[in-house]
């Protein structure tokens, strides 16, 4: 595990950012996995201004994200399509048959987890971002998650709901995710942890054993994860 402390958001975007464009340089089909959240935003607004300088060519790269509400339409302003869409995908180009996202309408949960997980042995993930909940989750893995799992339909717990749930506009209380044994297999993983609320969950992830009860703690294991954080 590589840790970069950062002194603000800024820079934790522009570090991530960087990883980002060096990988795509020397892979230029490069397979992304996604995250949704705060978070990321940063990050994004960085790889959108590098591609209007033509510093970054997204024409062959495919992305994966982790997770999606369940059940929502796309439309819904709540959902992660409409968050990844608004902003990134239409303020880069980047192919539509490459972008890869669970699909909250599916009427077919376990074909839709069987098929994700069958596109992205595929095209295995070259670099994963991954934001951290308060709780220690990642993607939905939400605490108590087996660190075997697979892409499937998970529970949100009432604080993630609560949390995510801002505006006055409740989120479903289900979501489809990526499994914690999924996002290992990335071949690297860039994890992003901004303020104080995300303290506790760095602290398990740099100090504790692997717990089931901090989802992060899975991440000890990856041979090749950088943690950015700007706590
Ligand atoms: C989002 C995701 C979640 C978020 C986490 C942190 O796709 O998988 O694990 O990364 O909930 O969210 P923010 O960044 O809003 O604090």
């Amino acid at each position: 595990m590589f840790v970069i402390k950062t002194k603000n958001y800024r820079e934790l975007s522009k570090r991530a950012c960087d990883i980002i464009a060096r990988e795509i340089l020397k892979k230029p089909d490069l397979t992304l996995g996604l995250a949704t959240g705060n978070t990321p935003l940063g990050l994004y607004k960085e790889l959108i201004k590098e591609y209007k300088k033509n510093k970054i060519d997204f024409s062959k790269v495919k992305s994966f994200n982790l997770d999606e509400y369940y059940p929502i339409k796309k439309k819904d302003k709540k959902s992660f399509y409409y968050y990844m869409f608004k902003n990134f995908f239409n303020k880069i180009k980047i192919k539509k048959s490459n972008i890869n996202m669970l699909n909250g309408e599916t009427k077919s949960v376990k074909k839709e987890c069987l098929n994700y997980e069958k596109k992205i042995k595929k095209n295995p993930i070259d670099v994963q971002i991954l934001g951290v909940g308060v709780n220690g989750h990642i993607g939905f893995n939400e605490p108590g998650s087996d660190f075997n799992s697979k892409t499937r339909l998970i529970e949100l717990t009432k604080e993630t709901i609560k949390r995510k749930s801002r505006f006055g506009k409740k989120v479903p209380a289900k979501a489809l995710t990526m499994g914690i044994k999924t996002i290992m297999k990335a071949k690297k993983i860039i994890l992003l942890a901004s303020g104080k609320p995300k303290a506790k969950a760095i602290q398990h992830l740099i100090k504790t054993k692997s717990d089931k009860d901090w989802p992060v703690t899975a991440l000890k294991k990856h041979k090749n994860l950088i943690v950015i954080i700007n706590i």
